[in-house]
């Protein structure tokens, strides 16, 4: 595992921008997976800027993005594919049809849970993982307590989670109780995972997940046993970290 702590929000953003840039450069037909929450926004406004300043191009990329709430359609105000579509894919120059999104709205959850994970795989799996983490150490929506086994399949949200997310509806009871997410085993099967943490409030699910053992409780822990994770952190979100670790701001573990 790498960790990079940045000075700021800002720094974290870019970082993780260029970092995740250069691959697509370098790769044309890369295949990304994408989060939503408010820590990728500024990564999100970096890709912009690039697109809009012709030094990168989406043409060619294919998404997967991590989650969806059930019961919400697409063209929800609230659901991750509105978000999706307003802060990333509307200002950029994807194709529509390379962007993939779990449906909140379909009927036979399981079957599009299978369907989800097999396009996944005939498209040779995912190349870079873009994640966010839940303050309760969740990454997509797999909860504390869930199977390091699972794939793309419906979880129940924790109350903290829907507590913490009610920010974004009216009213809190219109945060829905479950949502589709792709499982720890989909996230761990991606060749790099980028994960990026701002702020206080994110600084003892980054201990834990960086310091502790591996533990479901914990979900994020799992990704000390993937080959390839980087982890970029604003110093907030990195406080909690040795000073052996943040000093060298980079380490292998
Ligand atoms: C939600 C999403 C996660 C995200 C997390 C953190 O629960 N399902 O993918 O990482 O929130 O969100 P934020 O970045 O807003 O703190």
């Amino acid at each position: 595992m790498e960790i990079f702590v940045e000075k700021d929000y800002e720094g974290m953003s870019l970082r993780a921008a260029q970092m995740v840039a250069i691959e697509i450069k370098r790769k044309r037909q890369i295949v990304l997976g994408l989060a939503s929450g408010n820590t990728p926004l500024g990564l999100y406004k970096y890709w912009i800027r690039m697109v809009q300043q012709g030094n990168l191009s989406f043409k060619g990329v294919t998404s997967f993005n991590l989650d969806e709430y059930l019961g919400l359609a697409p063209q929800h105000p609230q659901s991750y594919w509105t978000y999706m579509q307003e802060n990333l894919f509307c200002q950029i120059d994807i194709e529509p049809e390379h962007v993939h999104i779990p449906h909140g709205d379909v009927e036979d959850v399981a079957a599009h849970c299978l369907a989800y994970e097999q396009l996944i795989r005939q498209v040779g799996g995912i190349d870079i993982q873009i994640l966010g983490i839940g303050q309760n150490g969740h990454i997509g929506f797999n909860e504390p307590g869930g199977r390091f086994g699972n794939s793309t399949h419906l979880v129940e949200l924790t109350e903290g989670t829907r507590q913490v997310n009610s920010r974004y509806f009216l009213q809190g009871e219109d945060v829905p109780t479950h949502a589709i997410t792709m499982g720890l085993k989909s996230i761990m099967n991606a060749k790099q995972i980028v994960l990026l943490a701002a702020g206080e409030n994110k600084s003892d699910a980054v201990y834990k997940a960086i310091m502790e053992e591996v533990s479901s409780e914990l979900p994020a822990s799992v990704l000390q046993l993937h080959p390839n994770c980087v982890f970029i952190l604003d110093e907030e979100a990195a406080s909690r970290l040795p000073a052996s670790v943040q000093g060298k701001r980079e380490v292998a573990r």
